[in-house]
C-alpha cells in the first residue's frame, strides 16, 4: 500500500482532436475499473478539453490542461487563461514541460509565475523537472534539479496543491525510461530539497511522480519504489488498449 494516493496522468500531447478525443475517453470508460483506489488525469489539448470534460463529468476521472498563461486575461495572442481552464472544470495544469522549456523558450521565471497564477485560483500544478541527457552523463543532474525546483517555486507557499513531475528529457519520447533506481535517486533528492524548505509534514506529502517512456511493462517496476508516487505518461496515454491495462493494474 502506498503511502500517497497514485498519480497517473494520461499527457495527450498534441495528439487526439476533439472527435478522437471523444471516442478515446467514450472507449476508456467502458473498459476501465477501480478508478477510486487512483487518481487519474488526463491532459488533452486545449481544444479537445470542453470535449473531455463534458464526458468524464461524474466518472472519477479529472482532467487537467498541458499548459496556461500566468494573467487572467488581455492582449497575449494564443495564449489560454487559467480561468478557461477552471471554466471547463480542469483540476490540474501541467507547468513547465521539458517540451515547453525546449521548443517554446519558457524560462524557470515564467514557470516560476505560471505556477504561482495557477495555485492564486486553485488549478493544482503538475511541476516538471528534469536533467539532459549531457547534463546526466557529466554528473550535473541533482544540481540541475535543485536550480530548477528553486527557481520555479520561489515564493509559492503552497506546496500542498502541488505535484512534482521527475521527467529525465533523455527518458522522454525515446524509449529508454530512467531504471526504478535511478528516479528513486532523484526522488529523494527532490523531497529533501522541500523537506528543508517546506518542513517535513509538507515533504511527506507531496507526490513525486515520475515521467519518461512509462508503459504497461515498466509501471510495475517504477510503482514499487515507494518514492515514486505516480507516473506521467506520453506514448502509451494514446494508445487506448494500453492505458486501460495501466489504469486497471492492481496497484
Ligand atoms: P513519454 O512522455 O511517456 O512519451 O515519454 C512523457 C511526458 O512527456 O510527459
Amino acid at each position: 500500500m502506498k503511502k500517497r494516493k497514485i498519480f497517473i496522468g494520461g499527457n495527450w500531447k498534441m495528439n487526439l482532436n476533439h472527435l478522437e478525443g471523444k471516442e478515446f475517453v467514450e472507449k476508456l470508460l467502458k473498459s476501465i475499473k477501480n478508478i477510486e483506489k487512483k487518481e487519474i488525469v488526463l491532459f488533452p489539448p486545449f481544444t479537445t478539453l470542453f470535449t473531455v470534460s463534458e464526458i468524464i463529468k461524474n466518472t472519477g476521472i479529472k482532467l487537467g490542461a498541458q499548459n496556461t498563461h500566468w494573467e487572467d486575461k488581455g492582449a497575449f495572442t494564443g495564449e489560454i487563461s487559467p480561468l478557461f481552464l477552471i471554466a471547463l472544470d480542469c483540476e490540474y495544469v501541467i507547468i513547465g514541460h521539458s517540451e515547453r522549456r525546449r521548443y517554446f523558450f519558457e524560462n524557470d521565471e515564467m514557470i516560476n509565475k505560471k505556477i504561482k497564477k495557477a495555485l492564486d485560483v486553485n488549478l493544482k500544478p503538475v511541476f516538471c523537472v528534469g536533467e539532459d541527457l549531457e547534463e546526466r552523463k557529466t554528473g550535473k543532474t541533482f544540481e540541475v534539479i535543485e536550480k530548477q525546483l528553486k527557481k520555479g517555486l520561489k515564493d509559492v507557499e503552497k506546496l500542498n496543491e502541488i505535484v512534482i513531475a521527475y521527467e529525465p528529457i533523455w527518458a522522454i519520447g525515446s524509449g529508454i525510461n530512467a531504471t526504478p533506481v535511478q528516479a528513486r535517486e532523484v526522488h529523494s533528492f527532490i523531497r529533501e530539497i522541500i523537506s528543508k524548505d517546506y518542513g517535513k509534514e509538507i515533504s511527506e506529502n507531496l507526490r513525486i511522480i515520475y515521467g519518461g517512456s512509462v508503459n504497461k511493462n515498466n509501471i510495475y517496476e517504477l510503482l514499487k519504489e515507494e518514492e515514486i508516487d505516480g507516473v506521467l505518461i506520453g506514448g502509451a496515454s494514446i494508445k487506448l488498449e494500453e492505458f486501460v491495462q495501466i489504469v486497471n493494474l492492481d496497484l
